[in-house]
């Protein structure tokens, strides 16, 4: 989704801004986008390059027309209202192309504010909600960018992060932020801001996270940060440990395959981060924990197929209800919420616009909320209760790989702090710390998978199916093919295989059988039976020692063998390599899948 950059320094310092607004925006490429673009201030002057498509078409631009000064803003555009061109990308200007703003969200006003603004003889240049931002600035600029920012925003409904520049205060940016992420980089000769932390990295480790309704300005020595009254408050400079190393390729040809690579480390870390000496701790969430009634979860996408795991594991083991949703449904379905509720909000990103709202739900209602996020500072840890952070590192990859498993060990760890019976929390422990060695193993026979996408992957349907734990994985197993490959995927229950889905089956079907539940091979056995029948191909994931399936699907994938409730942390690793190679052969980027955004900041 939308990424907003800004960098302010001193012209003494002789630092390019051009340059570095293109880095910053370069890192932020992976939450999705369709066009680029920068404002620079220079000696009075407000240079503008936009570009539609990939960043290099901006580069490029930049190399011919160089924009030379030393503050500046920069924007990469995931389309929302109007299609993605070089007049709908930002930065957006006033009349006189004296103010220029980036923006990330909605302005859900954005017509009113149009028919206003053009009835004071404001002509609009393009389709966006955005320019309204511009123009209402430039109405209430009188001499001071920060007031005119200030002012401007009372009349704005909807999200938006932004960052403004004008040609008058050459030495400034003004940001400001509601229900979108906005962070600032503090550094002794200059400060920058970004949409998330990882454009920063390189220029420094000292972070502030802005917070809904605050404003700020920034030159290159100092940050003012004010709330809409325009009082100052003091915002705590964090310093972040994630290493430039994490968010960079290393030798792999795609991000999403070091991350799928990087699952084994990822899993053991998000354990040990818990687990001291064979005891878990929690820290202050065991007493949350210990007092829950029932558990309600919430997530969107692949965080969510974590919470529908986690709705099984924790049914099974603790006996405690567990109530799962996805946050976009949730917000608008007057949820039943108690006070004595335990509620998990589930968030790569920690910025999921859904997730958010759904998180306030909860938060309203008095209930404690326990967010699992893999984002330190994000807005998701700020406002929950408690936080479980996953130890995954940087998620590049629009595809969510290691940020899934490292979440599942989170609500499995959390699953045994709700289990009363001390020994049976002590057994599921024991196998939590085996499955980063058992992940390896699946990782380290990756070939396999490799050869058998190389033979698989212009299948036009692709079914995933399976019985509990082993249908919430093939949920996820179908997402991922879907999000890279673009293939027509879906999941079901197996036993609903005769209540419908068996009518789409023919020769031209793949079925990935997901079968790590002992207790059901013999009704998964029929399943597949059924739909080798009806001429489908079928690919069957079992365990290792199990040679059941061995005759009846074509193809078998033996996985480490574990407990059924833990066993998509395994059996996933096998979809995502299989989702990977299927990308790639059909010459698809897996790290920039179409119309996908990593970070998905709007409704
Ligand atoms: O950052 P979040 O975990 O809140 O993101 C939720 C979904 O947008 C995300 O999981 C999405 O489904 C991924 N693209 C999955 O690969």
């Amino acid at each position: 989704m939308c990424g907003i950059v800004g960098f302010c320094s001193n012209k003494e310092d002789g630092v390019d801004a051009s340059t570095i607004l293109l880095d910053c925006l370069s890192k932020l490429e992976y939450r999705g986008y369709d066009s680029a673009g920068i404002a620079v201030l220079n000696d009075g002057d407000l240079l503008i390059r936009k570009a539609k498509g990939r960043l290099s078409n901006l580069i490029n631009l930049v190399e011919k027309q160089p924009v030379e000064g030393f503050v500046g803003i920069g924007h990469t555009r995931w389309a929302t209202h109007g299609e993605p061109s070089d007049i709908n990308s930002h930065p957006h200007t006033d009349v006189s192309n004296d103010i220029a703003v980036v923006h990330n969200g909605i302005i859900e006003n954005h017509v009113k504010l149009r028919a206003w603004l053009e009835k004071h003889n404001v002509k609009f240049r393009s389709e966006t909600d955005t320019e309204c931002i511009a123009h209402l600035i430039d109405f209430h600029y009188n001499g001071d960018l920060l007031l005119a920012v200030t002012e401007a925003l009372k009349r704005l409904e909807g999200s938006y992060a932004i960052a403004v520049v004008c040609k008058s205060e050459p030495n400034s940016i003004v940001v400001a932020r509601k229900d979108c992420p906005l962070i600032i980089g503090r550094s002794e000769k200059y400060n920058l801001l970004a949409s998330d932390v990882t454009p920063l990295l390189e220029y420094t480790r000292e972070v502030q996270y802005i917070d809904d309704n605050q404003i700020a300005k920034i030159t290159p020595t100092s940050v003012d940060i004010y709330d809409v009254e325009g009082s100052k408050i003091d915002v705590e400079i964090t310093h972040v440990d994630w290493d430039m190393q994490s968010a960079q390729k290393n030798g792999f040809e795609h991000f999403m395959l070091k991350e799928i690579f990087e699952q084994p480390y990822a899993i053991e870390q998000t354990f040990k981060a818990r687990v001291y000496a064979g005891k878990l701790d929690l820290g202050d969430i065991t007493e949350a924990v210990k007092k829950a009634k029932r558990v309600v979860i919430v997530g969107c996408g692949t965080a969510y197929h974590a919470g529908v795991i986690a709705r099984y594991a924790i049914e099974h083991y603790a006996r405690i209800p567990v109530e799962v949703d996805v946050a976009s449904e949730f917000r608008y379905r007057d949820p039943i919420i108690f006070e004595d509720d335990l509620c998990l909000v589930i968030s790569q990103s920690g910025e999921t616009a859904d997730t958010l709202q759904a998180m306030r739900i909860f938060k309203k209602k008095g209930a404690k909320i326990i967010a699992i996020t893999n984002v330190v500072g994000s807005t998701v840890s700020r406002e929950s209760d408690y936080v479980m952070y996953t130890q995954a590192g940087p998620e590049i990859a629009v595809a969510s790989t290691k940020a899934f498993t490292t979440q599942l060990m989170c609500v499995y760890l959390l699953t045994c702090a709700l289990i009363k019976d001390e020994t049976k929390a002590k057994e599921l422990m024991a196998e939590l710390e085996t499955l980063s060695t058992k992940s390896q193993l699946i990782i380290d026979r990756q070939k396999e998978i490799q050869r058998f996408a190389a033979r698989q992957f212009n299948k036009p349907k692709v079914f995933y199916f399976g019985r509990q734990s082993d249908f919430a994985i093939s949920l996820e197993s179908a997402l991922k093919l879907k999000e890279i490959n673009y293939t027509h995927s879906e999941a079901f229950a197996a036993g609903e295989l005769k209540h419908g889905p068996i009518a789409l089956l023919d020769e031209d079907t793949l079925v990935v059988a997901t079968c790590c539940n002992k207790t059901l091979y013999d009704k998964m056995d029929s399943n597949i039976k059924e739909v080798k029948a009806r001429g489908a191909k079928v690919l069957a994931i079992t365990y290792e020692n199990n040679k059941e399936f061995d005759t009846v699907a074509d193809t078998v994938f033996h996985i480490p063998e574990t407990d059924a409730y833990l066993s998509p942390i395994l059996s996933v690793i096998v979809t995502q390599l299989y989702a990977y190679y299927c990308s790639v052969n059909r010459g698809n980027d897996p790290d920039h899948p179409r119309n996908l955004a990593k970070s998905v900041t709007v409704e």
